[in-house]
């Protein structure tokens, strides 16, 4: 089933914030409603389209313009797209609105710093503190909270199903105009 409305969920948020856990949850439910649902995973771009792309800004740059570029073509035919990348400086977000327009909705996953090195899921805080990678968000390169989210995610506090919830909710309400 194809979306009556082109949309692209844009999340933004620090590495460990859910980014990856949210769009999986939200897709796998939305697939079993009939939905097509393409995400970009950072992870996952960053071994495909953006596999010649480090971290210095002007990569991160590019990465971004690729991803909102892929989430264009799909959101255009009325596929969801979601695009589950750090996008740090809000520089990033700008770029993307150009190219999505209304049709891209920024949720900020607002997880502490704290919150994310102490879950520290891939272990590339303890690197990031050991100076074994360079340049990493939050803790050797900015992270620049969105000035104007449309939907603030509290993924430090609230469980994953609560976020997921919230999120399914704000799209069916304020995007699709169904019931949720
Ligand atoms: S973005 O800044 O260009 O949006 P993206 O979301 O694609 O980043 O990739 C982030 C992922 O790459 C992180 O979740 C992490 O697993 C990995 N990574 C490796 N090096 C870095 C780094 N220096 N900064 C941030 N993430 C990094």
């Amino acid at each position: 089933m194809l979306l009556n409305k082109h949309c692209v969920l844009w999340f933004c948020g620090l590495s460990g914030s859910g980014k990856t856990t949210i769009s999986m949850a939200l897709q796998q439910q939305l697939v079993q409603e009939g939905y097509e649902v393409v995400v970009f995973d950072g992870d996952v771009v960053r071994k495909g389209i953006s596999k010649d792309l480090g971290f210095s800004p002007e990569d991160r740059t590019e990465n971004i313009f690729r991803v909102a570029q892929a989430c264009k073509n799909v959101s255009q035919r009325g596929v969801l797209a979601i695009s589950a990348t750090i996008s740090p400086y809000e520089s990033h977000r700008v770029m993307a609105g150009e190219m999505l327009g209304d049709t891209m909705k920024c949720i900020y996953l607002d997880a502490s710093l704290q919150v994310c090195q102490d879950r520290d899921v891939k272990g590339l805080y303890a690197k990031a503190m050991a100076g074994e990678i360079t340049n990493f968000t939050g803790v050797s390169d900015i992270f620049e909270p969105p000035q104007h989210p449309d939907l603030v995610l509290h993924t430090g506090q609230d469980s994953v199903e609560v976020c997921v919830r919230k999120l399914y909710q704000f799209l069916c309400r304020d995007v699709l105009g169904t019931t949720p």
